[in-house]
């Protein structure tokens, strides 16, 4: 039995997809609507935003910066007055930079913690009484591979996924029983702007369309945990059950830091 409402025919299906001005988020709105979605487009760069939704009528627009609870509610209103109900959100928005012990400090810090952990329970917090009221619908986060296990240059980033994976976990546990289905996405590598940044070779990189599909296929089987390129994930999910004493050794190897 899959773990979640299995989700595949998006015909006339109501998709808001937070953080989908870019990356994943925007590869994501396409292959959404060339499938019939209905979508509305949130991240703070409306002219972005208005760039995916291109001349597709249906599309709303709702720029927000996911840190400011403000805007989430505003969104929320704006989203809730032209639509029926809500069949997916999908919180994509994120930021990364490669910190270690010695570049840590807390402006990066409190900048990655606001955008990819308080900003999800922000908006979950924003989305859950509708999904709830009209008992029905999922929501998706998106947190990362790089949340399952401790890696050099992920100290911040690496921490705030892995709240993410839990707060999903737990999510699950809550709304599942109650008819909301909720997905946890990791990721391995996927060239985008984020990972432009990093001066390392990275394994297993996969292209934005192709990270796209791979969400939308684990949204097809209903699978909690969606994560991929399978190659990769399946690798680190063994390397994040190994003996501390061997993990560490391996990543000090396998990274060379
Ligand atoms: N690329 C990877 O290898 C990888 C791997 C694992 C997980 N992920 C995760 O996948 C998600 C998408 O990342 P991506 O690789 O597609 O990067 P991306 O191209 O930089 O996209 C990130 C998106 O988040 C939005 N965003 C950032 N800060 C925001 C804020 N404060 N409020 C609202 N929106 C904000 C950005 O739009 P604006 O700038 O317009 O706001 C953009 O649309 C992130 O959560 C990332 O951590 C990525």
């Amino acid at each position: 039995m899959s773990f979640n409402p299995r989700l595949r025919n998006w015909q006339g299906r109501h998709v808001w997809l937070i953080g989908a001005g870019h990356g994943i988020g925007a590869a994501l709105a396409h292959q959404l609507r060339a499938a019939g979605a209905l979508l509305a487009l949130s991240g703070r760069n409306e002219a972005a935003l208005r760039a995916v939704a291109a001349d597709d009528a249906h599309c709303l627009v709702l720029p927000l910066d996911v840190t400011r609870e403000q805007d989430w509610l505003q969104a929320r209103g704006q989203l809730l007055q032209r639509w029926p109900h809500i069949d997916l959100v999908v919180m994509l928005a994120g930021d990364y930079a490669a910190v270690r012990a010695w570049q840590l400090t807390p402006e990066l810090a409190r900048h990655m913690v606001e955008v990819n952990l308080l900003g999800v329970m922000y908006g979950t917090a924003a989305v859950v009484p509708a999904l709830l009221h009209q008992q029905h619908g999922s929501i998706a986060l998106v947190a990362s591979a790089a949340g399952w296990v401790g890696m050099p240059n992920g100290l911040v980033y690496g921490a705030t996924k892995a709240a993410v994976n839990h707060f999903a976990q737990t999510l699950y546990l809550d709304l599942r029983p109650r008819g909301i289905g909720v997905h946890v996405v990791n990721p391995g590598f996927v060239a985008t702007r984020l990972t432009a940044r990093n001066d390392f070779a990275m394994p297993a990189l996969i292209s934005a369309e192709q990270a796209a599909s791979a969400i939308l296929a684990g949204l097809a089987r209903g699978d909690f945990d969606i994560h991929f390129p399978r190659r990769f994930s399946l690798l680190l999910k063994l390397a994040a059950h190994l003996p501390y004493r061997l993990y560490f050794w391996l990543a000090h190897r396998v990274t060379g830091l």
